[in-house]
């Protein structure tokens, strides 16, 4: 039997469920806060220049070219800049280097789910506190001691945004490590990113997978102290970021009004699409994302969630009792927006 070989860890968890990619047909694609405008088209042409006999070469294993780029972007040093294969991977090395079983894991619920499934597999202990209505951070954060504290920043799938000062006085609370989780900080007001200056124990993530238009390249990073980023170094695989990705976010950087330029475009679709679904008798959180939570307090939402799919319109439903009456929307280009609210509007979903 295969399973005697497994650790039961593994065996007893449910692995973690990513959005549908959908392969059979095309979808006004609104569930996994994929960015709806192209890349650079200077991303493009670098990664079809790197794309040559090179590629039987091993990447650099320290993407020091990368590193040194965003050190620059980001008003950083290289020793503060780790790269990883998406930010899910740098949330991997993170809980791999400081969770071992028993250690406790802390985050306000609800927020991105991996964070359960990477503590769970390590056999940590993990302490779910429920945000309030309004998305502050919980107050008891810190005093429920975690190894790792988690805030994603902004959340997922509430999209919302908390003051860095809330960020800044939880840093100084907290015993452990505090990794705030940016994915979506380019759609925002503002970020914590300076909190490292501040402290060692506080990691900020990134990706490319949102802003610059590049999920499928797989990039994101992981800034902080230079003694925790040294840690970090040693856990991960040698060769984690492929050639061709280090050369899309090296050149997505060196292009950056264009990410500027988009994430001002999807802020400015993601007011009139909040706007649309509250006159359509949904209650929306305030977003600071490229996505929206709809919510209908009281109802289950996955019957709508397969209508809008039916008609070829993919939006997020999770299946957890503390959000079966929401659907999380990407923020699409206006003509996609438009898709959507057209289908609402033949579902006959006006309140
Ligand atoms: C909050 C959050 N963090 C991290 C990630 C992972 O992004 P990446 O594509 O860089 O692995 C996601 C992806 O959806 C996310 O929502």
């Amino acid at each position: 039997m295969t399973r005697a070989f497994i650790r039961p860890a593994v065996i007893a968890m449910t692995g973690y469920v990513p959005g549908e990619q959908p392969q059979d047909r095309r979808y006004v694609k609104l569930n996994t806060n994929e960015n709806p405008y192209p890349p650079s088209p200077r991303v493009v042409a670098a990664v079809r220049a790197a794309a040559n006999e090179d590629l039987r070469l091993y990447p650099d294993p320290s993407a020091n070219a990368l590193r040194d780029c965003a050190a620059s972007v980001y008003a950083v040093g290289r020793d503060n800049v780790l790269v990883g294969n998406g930010s899910d991977e740098l949330l991997n090395l993170l809980v791999r280097a400081c969770v071992g079983p028993g250690d406790r894991v802390v985050f306000p619920y609800p927020t991105y789910s991996l964070y359960d499934t990477l503590v769970t597999l390590q056999e940590g202990e993990i302490v779910h506190l429920p945000y309030p209505p309004d998305f502050s951070l919980p107050p008891t954060l810190a005093a429920a001691g975690g190894r790792i504290t988690f805030v994603c920043h902004p959340n997922s799938p509430s999209g919302t945004a908390v003051a860095i000062e809330s960020i800044r006085a939880l840093a100084h609370e907290v015993t452990g490590l505090l990794v705030v989780d940016e994915a979506y900080v380019d759609f925002a007001e503002a970020t914590a990113l300076p909190l490292i200056h501040e402290f060692d124990h506080v990691i900020v993530l990134r990706t490319f997978s949102k802003s610059f238009s590049l999920a499928g390249m797989r990039i994101g990073l992981a800034f902080g102290a230079p003694s925790v980023i040294a840690e970090l170094m040693k856990v991960k695989d040698s060769y984690n970021v492929s050639r061709l990705s280090l050369v899309a976010a090296t050149a997505a950087l060196q292009d950056y009004q264009w990410m500027q330029a988009n994430a001002a475009r999807i802020r400015r679709t993601r007011a009139e699409l909040i706007r649309a679904l509250r006159e359509r008798a949904f209650a929306v959180l305030p977003s600071q994302s490229n996505f929206v939570l709809a919510r209908r307090p009281g109802q289950d939402l996955e019957g709508l969630y397969l209508a809008l799919k039916a008609k070829g319109v993919l939006v997020r439903y999770f299946p957890t009792p503390v959000l079966r009456d929401a659907l999380r929307i990407t923020v699409g280009t206006d003509d996609e927006i438009t898709a959507l609210l057209h289908a609402l509007d033949e579902l006959s979903v006006t309140g």
